[in-house]
């Protein structure tokens, strides 16, 4: 019954479009493309819901934060009765670009996509779907202006980047009573969660004039990167007060290098940061870290779901937002367990 209404759905839009079919989801064969119209739907539609064949393009795995999210992706995929083929592109766009042509050739029915960065996985995006499967992206989103959601690929599912900064800056302060002098550690260069928790927090932060960034350095979302560049910043700034990390990891990092540096974290310099890691929560229990806000890495629920309804053909949204949550003192002990 549901599948007959995508397939009305379809039909529908071929009619109005003038298009003509050539191949959708199950990869009967491959699209065509003119601009970004492809034949096989805008995005290509998903012909089949069930035994599908999932590909999954992972952009690193280098954190606990990346293994919960593959561990989540496959967990989907096992609930769903889907097979599961899964790239690591090891840091690189260059190799995530040839997984994602990889798992093309592999004619998988839908492409669930962690691009390392807005613009690097453009072109294998469009090339999915051009190949008229349907791409799902996951905890980073592409560059708009480039590949959009709902017509390049179907949808963006992941947090609130810019709110997650935000409520750190927030909790930070409240906690200075609005003057600090603040170090910010930020995420990978062009990838979405550094692009817009830098606009969070920035933004957040002007707002409070005694609030002062006094340097701001890529960490690479990565803990031995943060804890050297933390190491040399320590060198030229001995009077910060606060510290912003991107991500737990980097947190990590800083902490690490503002012991080494003889200072007391939690105390001579405040630490905030992003993700929810069992690492944050036990460094704001020791009273190290004052707030880390969730970024869920167990995004395979809500992925599956919108491909499931994809399937069905309902309305997905182009944004599905996964709900976060703050962590302080008062309540990181009670979430231990849903560390990771
Ligand atoms: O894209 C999500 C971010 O990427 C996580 O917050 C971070 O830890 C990871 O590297």
């Amino acid at each position: 019954m549901r599948r007959n209404r995508s397939l009305f759905t379809l039909m529908l839009s071929i009619l109005l479009g003038g298009i003509f079919l050539v191949g959708c989801g199950g990869n009967t064969g491959s699209g065509t493309s003119t601009g970004s119209v492809t034949s096989c739907g805008n995005p290509p539609i998903l012909s089949k819901s069930t035994g599908l064949k999932i590909g999954f393009s992972q952009n690193i795995s280098n954190s606990p934060w990346r293994l919960a999210e593959n561990k989540s992706m496959q967990d989907g995929a096992k609930a769903a009765g889907d097979t599961f083929v899964m790239t690591d592109a090891g840091g690189q766009d260059a190799k995530q670009v040839s997984d994602i042509q990889s798992l093309i050739s592999q004619q998988v029915n839908v492409l669930i996509i962690a691009p390392l960065t807005e613009s690097g996985e453009v072109s294998a995006i469009l090339a999915a779907k051009k190949a008229c499967i349907p791409v799902f992206l996951v905890d980073r989103d592409a560059d708009h202006s480039l590949a959009k959601p709902g017509q390049d690929y179907v949808t963006f599912v992941g947090s609130d980047f810019v709110k997650q900064a935000q409520l750190v800056a927030d909790a930070m302060i409240q906690a200075t009573n609005g003057k600090a002098k603040i170090i910010e550690l930020e995420g990978t260069s062009g990838a979405t969660p550094a692009i817009l928790r830098k606009q969070g927090f920035d933004n957040e932060i002007k707002k409070y004039p005694g609030m002062q960034i006094v340097a701001s350095q890529d960490a690479n979302f990565d803990r031995d990167t943060a804890r050297q560049k933390m190491q040399t910043l320590l060198q030229a700034h001995p009077d910060v007060t606060a510290v912003y990390a991107a991500n737990d990891e980097e947190a990590q990092g800083a902490i690490a290098a503002l012991k080494a540096a003889g200072k007391v974290p939690g105390k001579d310099v405040l630490v905030g940061s992003i993700d929810g890691e069992t690492a944050g929560l036990e460094s704001i229990i020791a009273g190290q870290q004052l707030v880390s806000v969730t970024s869920n890495p167990r995004l395979g629920p809500l992925t599956y779901q919108a491909i499931s309804d994809y399937a069905h053909g309902k309305k997905v949204a182009n944004w599905i937002v996964m709900q976060d949550k703050v962590y302080t003192k008062a309540n990181a002990q009670a979430n231990l367990v849903n560390g990771f």
